[in-house]
């Protein structure tokens, strides 16, 4: 089964932004765990991250045309971004959300609503990189 993790806005600097919150695993890291422990899982992942809205829409478009089950960070996306909630809406195949942090648990208000959660069969949130892992035996699991 082919599954598109899908990382948004400023995650292309993970371990170098803001480590205390977000870890020090590079992005490029990360991306190598995903299709490592896709492979045992057996999944074909494919990793991709963007700062742009409309190419996080356009991916997700795909997936929703391809019926590919999505890993999704949508980052500071997950909190405001209706094009990307108009987009998981149309997703057929599941949806799992994934954050590093735990959005609900940060100070900031505005970290504390998704817009993703709704059309995703499972969150996960707080448990850094390892969080993909899980996200992937959620989907692994069917
Ligand atoms: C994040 C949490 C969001 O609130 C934040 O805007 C991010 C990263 C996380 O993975 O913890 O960019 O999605």
């Amino acid at each position: 089964m082919r599954v598109l993790v899908l990382n948004g806005p400023n995650l292309g600097r993970l371990g170098r932004r803001q480590p205390e919150i977000y870890g020090t695993t590079t992005h490029a890291e990360l991306a190598d765990l995903c299709v490592a422990w896709g492979a045992e899982l057996g999944l074909a992942v494919e990793v991709r991250q963007t700062n742009h809205e409309g190419v996080m829409v356009d991916w997700l478009n795909q997936a929703a045309d391809d019926r590919t089950p999505v890993v999704l960070n949508a980052a500071a996306w997950t909190h405001y971004s209706y094009a990307v909630l108009d987009a998981c809406a149309q997703l057929e195949a599941p949806l799992v959300e994934v954050h590093l942090s735990d959005p609900s648990k940060r100070p900031e208000e505005f970290r504390h609503h998704s817009v993703v959660t709704a059309y995703a069969v499972e969150v996960v949130a707080g448990h850094g990189v390892g969080g993909y892992r899980m996200a992937l035996e959620v989907l692994a699991r069917g």
